[in-house]
């Protein structure tokens, strides 16, 4: 238990480790996929480097610094753009054999228009795909991972019915230049932040394009785990439930059935109603989408870190951590009936919404495998964020080790069929509207050397550990 549970209490779960000798002696994990994942704004720098078109982020951040925690924005981030190669071998050297990374969709198309291909986009990506295939180390491709051609963004939004036209344009290019190369394919990177962060709800679901290509596809949908405040109350299941099929189930439930989970539905028509609407918040596919949308995906791509308790407002306790994400009264929500926050018990990283929950990853694996149809489950994204300076990243560490020995017994025990794991982050990117202020690497890098030094955290070699040899190891 000392081992697993390290500086983290040892109460949350008696487990004890579950060593990968037995998991490999038993054949479980034959050609396990284990890596690290970033994204592309976050890391590459070269904002308008070679022909690269300026991004909605580009844009957004040279406009609005003040929306930025720290002000700081992503031109150069961790120069990966440049040192690509010196990533690669930080892989390497962690005995990973996948690597998640994004597509710049304006550095491959600078207006958007596919007759405009930008040929030294395309190059620095099938150098860096070949650099990793040379490198034993497979490519996970996320297409967008948040950031379109502002010329695009000028016109369009993801509301509007356009945008998925330009977006299938995207999509023929990068199948076409490459498909040959690549298996593994991300559509869109967490529709649900996208959506949230933007419009609160109204996301358009990703759908399968008809290019020849020979890889798979799915997209990361990010949730949490919504545990019932009090295990014993039906009202506090009930709540839980609802707040899953509005987190996860609003990308998951329409690529299963071609519609939204019947509590959204029920619960924002109602509301929409109330509100004197003439129709519904929520939108209502046509049966042409209805089709295009069922059974979408190869594979379920899945950004995990954290969980939080769920009762019903009526229920909530008085003074609790604060969920501040919820529109409105904090932790409250009026579509799903809500009240989230988070057990004050469990222990904090440095980012306020990412609680060290182990067993809440095991929970979301199995909600998954129950709730849709046991799909094979890519891990995308899964980590915490630390102090910059800190190299022995002990808590870090911890949670790597208790969120993969969650997810080896929701393999082992439970009958997941989870194929891959990716650690969130190899470096410190940057962080969205946090800036510079958090990091998630396991790879420390310099930000003020121009050299963007990148040094492994303890982390890292604790990861390199479980990769070279499928697991844990005592
Ligand atoms: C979600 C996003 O996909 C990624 O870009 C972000 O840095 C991490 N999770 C951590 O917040």
């Amino acid at each position: 238990d000392d081992f697993y549970y390290g500086a983290f209490p040892r109460a949350l779960n008696g487990d004890v480790l579950l060593l990968l000798t037995k998991l490999r002696e038993v054949g479980m994990l034959m050609g396990f996929k284990w890596g690290c994942a970033t994204s592309a704004y976050q890391v590459e720098g070269g904002w308008n480097a070679d022909g690269k078109g300026e991004s909605d982020w580009d844009h957004f951040v040279h406009k609005h610094p003040e929306k930025i925690d720290d002000g700081s924005n992503g031109d150069v981030a961790c120069d990966s753009y440049n040192r690509f190669r010196e990533d690669v071998q930080l892989l390497k050297n962690m005995g990973a054999n996948m690597y998640r990374f994004s597509l710049s969709w304006p550095r491959i198309l600078p207006t958007g228009d596919p007759n405009n291909v930008n040929e030294n986009g395309v190059q620095y990506y099938r150098d860096l795909i070949d650099e990793l295939w040379a490198n034993g180390i497979e490519p996970i491709v996320t297409i967008y991972h948040w950031d379109m051609p502002q010329v695009i963004a000028d016109k369009y939004t993801w509301l509007d019915e356009e945008i998925v036209e330009k977006f299938v344009d995207y999509c023929r290019i990068v199948f076409e230049r490459f498909g040959d190369k690549v298996n593994y394919y991300v559509t869109i990177n967490e529709p649900w932040a996208i959506a949230a962060g933007g419009f609160d709800l109204g996301i358009f679901p990703p759908y399968k394009v008809g290019t020849v290509q020979k890889g798979k596809l799915g997209l990361s949908l990010d949730t949490w785990w919504n545990e019932p405040a009090d295990p014993n109350s039906q009202e506090d299941i009930e709540a839980a439930n609802r707040a899953m099929e509005f987190k996860l189930g609003i990308g998951a439930y329409p690529l299963l059935h071609g519609c939204y989970p019947p509590s959204m539905r029920e619960r924002i028509d109602k509301n929409s109603a109330a509100e004197g609407r003439d129709t519904s918040r929520l939108p209502t596919f046509s049966d042409e989408w209805k089709n295009k949308i069922k059974g979408a995906y190869d594979f379920f791509g899945l950004n995990h870190y954290s969980s939080q308790l769920v009762t019903t407002p009526a229920r909530a306790p008085k003074a609790c951590p604060e969920i501040r994400w919820s529109i409105g009264k904090p932790g409250f929500d009026t579509d799903q009936d809500i009240f989230q926050y988070h057990d004050p018990t469990w222990p904090s990283t440095t980012t306020w919404w990412c609680k060290f929950v182990p067993w809440g990853f095991r929970k979301t694996l199995n909600y998954i495998k129950n709730e849709y149809g046991n799909p094979e489950v890519l891990v995308t994204e899964n980590g915490c964020s630390g102090e910059r300076s800190e190299l022995q990243d002990t808590e870090r560490t911890n949670f790597f080790r208790g969120y993969i020995n969650d997810m080896l017994k929701a393999i082992a025990v439970d009958g997941c069929k989870v194929i891959g794991y990716s650690a969130w982050s190899l470096l410190d990117g940057w962080e969205w509207g946090a800036g510079n202020t958090v990091t998630f690497g396991i790879h420390h890098v310099d930000l003020e050397d121009p050299l963007k030094t990148r040094t492994p955290r303890d982390s890292a070699k604790f990861l390199g550990n479980i990769f070279k040899n499928n697991g844990f190891v005592k």
